[in-house]
């Protein structure tokens, strides 16, 4: 299950996301963490003190790697300087699963122990000036959408990725790489006006978005979202001294928890699995295929010198019982 947290600046994207996973780890679960914001901060919120953050690999520095490996032996991309961020698998792609080994988490994922278990957490590395533009050929969330692309997930594993709403990912297609997306609002017009438009981008898409209400303090802070974001509001996380213990570099135990917060992060888990039943892994390869055409269109053609549409394999779609040709 592929789950995005997004939102305003500040809104608490990666405390969500740090306390969604930490929820699915000590329930067991097995979880791939990705921070794709732009403020690197995911590894900290899961624990990490500054000189293990700043030792994570970067996915963005392993780019032809990660190109390397899941090209594969696919016969449409013929080196992976051609393989740009939309490029879809086809025959003779390798994909990847979440519990598994393979060369891209031994390159770009460490582990994370968290109470309950560990979680493999990659992050795609500081972004700079060039990675914030639109047709960018060195972006750095390109790997996570590669990966995204080439991931075979199923039922109760879980891909948690602590993203931007940027302007690249609506250009790029990773708004529509996952089952649901988490649209973090702090109960305030910016916090609202940012789910506005990325509901009008997910429109056309079959998008599932949700509002989780942050920092909400209240009848009047409820009332607001609720009138702002009608059903979308899936659940509301008050402040949490839990968080603000973390933050003081005083991780308390997950257990220790608000009640509230751990029946919201329950609430989420469910919402979370009930899109399984959603999944059209049809779709998810037609939809790669349309924002790989744009792009080739837009800037990848001109960039390589080739025609990336050949790169498309008609016959191909992605699925849990897609074969995997090492
Ligand atoms: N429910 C909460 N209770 C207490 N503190 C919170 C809560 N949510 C977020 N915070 C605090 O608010 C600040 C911003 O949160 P966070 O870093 O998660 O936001 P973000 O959306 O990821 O921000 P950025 O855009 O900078 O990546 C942090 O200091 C965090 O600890
Ligand atoms: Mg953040």
């Amino acid at each position: 299950m592929k789950i995005a947290f997004v939102g305003k600046g500040g809104s608490g994207k990666t405390t969500l996301s740090a306390l969604f996973i930490r929820h699915l780890a000590h329930a067991g679960a097995p979880v791939v963490a990705v921070d794709a914001d732009i403020n690197q901060h995911l590894g900290p919120a899961l624990g990490m003190n500054e000189a293990e953050a700043a030792a994570l690999p970067a996915m963005g520095d392993r780019l032809p790697l990660i190109k390397d490996y899941l090209r594969g032996s696919n016969p449409r991309i013929v080196s992976a300087e051609t393989m740009i961020k939309t490029t879809p698998p086809g025959e003779g792609s390798r994909l990847l699963r979440v519990r598994e080994d393979n060369p891209v988490y031994d390159a770009c994922a460490r582990p994370v122990e968290l109470d309950g278990g560990a979680v493999r957490l990659m992050v795609t590395g500081p972004f700079t000036e060039s990675d914030v533009g639109v047709a960018c050929y060195h972006s750095k969330t390109g790997a996570v959408e590669l990966c995204l692309n080439h991931l075979v997930d199923g039922h109760g594993e879980y891909v948690v990725v602590d993203m931007t709403a940027g302007s690249d990912s609506f250009a790029s297609g990773l708004f529509t790489r996952f089952d649901i997306t988490f649209l973090v609002a702090e109960p305030t017009r910016k916090g609202v006006s940012v789910y506005r438009q990325y509901k009008e981008y997910a429109r056309d898409f079959g998008v599932v978005l949700k509002v989780v209400g942050n920092k909400v303090q209240g009848q009047d802070d409820l009332d607001f979202l609720r009138t702002e974001v009608g059903d979308d509001l899936l659940v509301t996380v008050g402040h949490s001294d839990w968080v603000r213990a973390l933050e003081k570099g005083r991780p308390p135990r997950f257990e220790l928890l608000e009640d509230a917060n751990r029946r919201a992060l329950r609430l989420l888990q469910t919402a979370v699995d009930a899109t399984y039943e959603l999944r059209n892994w049809e779709r998810y390869t037609r939809q790669m295929v349309h924002f790989h055409l744009k792009n080739a269109a837009s800037w990848g053609n001109a960039r390589t010198g080739v025609d990336l549409a050949a790169q498309i394999d008609p016959g191909f779609v992605l699925g849990e019982g897609a074969v995997v040709r090492v």
